[in-house]
């Protein structure tokens, strides 16, 4: 199921790791089996249905909800202990689900109450940088709206220098600019060799952003590793699509046997689909031919199977079990 992450004799501890993870929400088993490793300069994406236990997964990680099966390591940490939690707290920066701040504070306010909980504050003016707030600062924050609230969750999450960052949905209810200035703030925290766990409904954006990712369904880890990795274990295959315009030579129907592909020629021979676990042989037999017929490949397409194409695969079992 996983991608080859063996680690070397060389190689770090990662930042968090959690192996075989069971939690319970009152009587309800949220987490039934999860395991995921965030590596320090990786940002890792935790994705799967409303439901799925991401959340719970989460506030495990944090110290807020207890395992009832499973090891969880955090910066080195054992949260299910009170010594443990203190440290992962003081090291960590984090998004919930849904933030919540004192309405009568006023930005500026708010961080500098969030600074003075940390040992080594970042200055206030990068925070409302990094997040796209120094316009705000001096507003309170009843007053801000949905998306300004989001950007506060972020610049509070980076009130110290944190080894390890957990995002809760942090981009829900940006708009465009805000998720890609978000996206760049991530990718600079990872840049300096922080690690990022987050969770997102969004597959672009783990596609965009994220190394790795883990699909968690119905509480268990369904597949986890890089985006390209997990689909070639599916089996999914990359689509080509040729549309030739009508006075361009037809293509023949068949293209010989070195062309691994279910494809299918239509349109009087200027229509070509195929499927192919490696396009490479199938191009080939097209750039031959377009040179021996004289004509351009103008109109190919080559689609690798995305993020998208797997979590449906992955998530359409688990969800018809439930
Ligand atoms: N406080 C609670 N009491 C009882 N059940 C709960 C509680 N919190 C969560 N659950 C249940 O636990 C399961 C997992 O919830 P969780 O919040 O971890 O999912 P999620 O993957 O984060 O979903 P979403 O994408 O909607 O945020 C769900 O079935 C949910 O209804
Ligand atoms: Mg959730």
């Amino acid at each position: 199921m996983d991608d080859a992450q063996h680690p070397t004799e060389a190689a770090p501890d990662p930042l968090l790791a959690v192996e075989g993870l069971a939690a319970s929400r009152g009587s309800v088993r949220a987490v039934r089996d999860v395991s995921l490793t965030v590596e320090a300069g990786q940002v890792h994406a935790l994705l799967g249905p409303n439901g799925a236990g991401k959340t719970t997964t989460l506030d495990v990680v944090l110290g807020f909800c207890a395992a009832d099966a499973g090891t969880v390591r955090v910066l080195g940490h054992d949260p299910a202990t009170a010594t443990g939690r203190r440290a992962i707290r003081r090291e960590i920066g984090m998004v919930p689900q849904e933030g919540g701040h004192y309405p009568y504070l006023s930005v500026r306010e708010t961080l500098e109450m969030h600074r003075g909980l940390r040992d080594r504050p970042r200055p206030l003016g990068e925070m409302l940088e990094l997040a796209g707030l120094a316009h705000r600062a001096g507003r309170r924050v009843r007053s801000l709206s949905g998306g300004e609230r989001r950007r506060l969750d972020l610049a509070v999450a980076l009130a110290g220098y944190p080894r390890l960052l957990v995002l809760d949905e942090p981009t829900t209810g940006f708009d465009p600019a805000a998720r890609e200035a978000m996206w760049e703030v991530i990718r600079g925290l990872a840049a300096d060799g922080r690690g990022v766990l987050l969770t997102t409904h969004y597959l672009e954006e783990a596609q965009q952003l994220s190394g790795s990712v883990t699909v968690v369904a119905a509480g268990a880890t369904v597949a986890s590793g890089s985006s390209d990795g997990i689909a070639r274990r599916l089996g999914l295959r990359s689509r080509i699509v040729l549309e030739l315009p009508p006075d361009a030579p037809r293509l023949p129907p068949d293209l010989g046997p070195d062309v691994e592909a279910d494809l299918e020629v239509a349109g009087d021979g200027h229509r070509l689909e195929a499927l192919a676990a490696d396009p490479a042989p199938l191009l080939a037999v097209l750039a031959a031919w377009s040179r021996s017929v004289g004509h351009p490949l103008d109109g190919l397409e080559v689609r690798p199977p995305s993020l998208e194409d797997s979590y449906r695969v992955l998530t359409a079992t688990k969800d018809g079990e439930r």
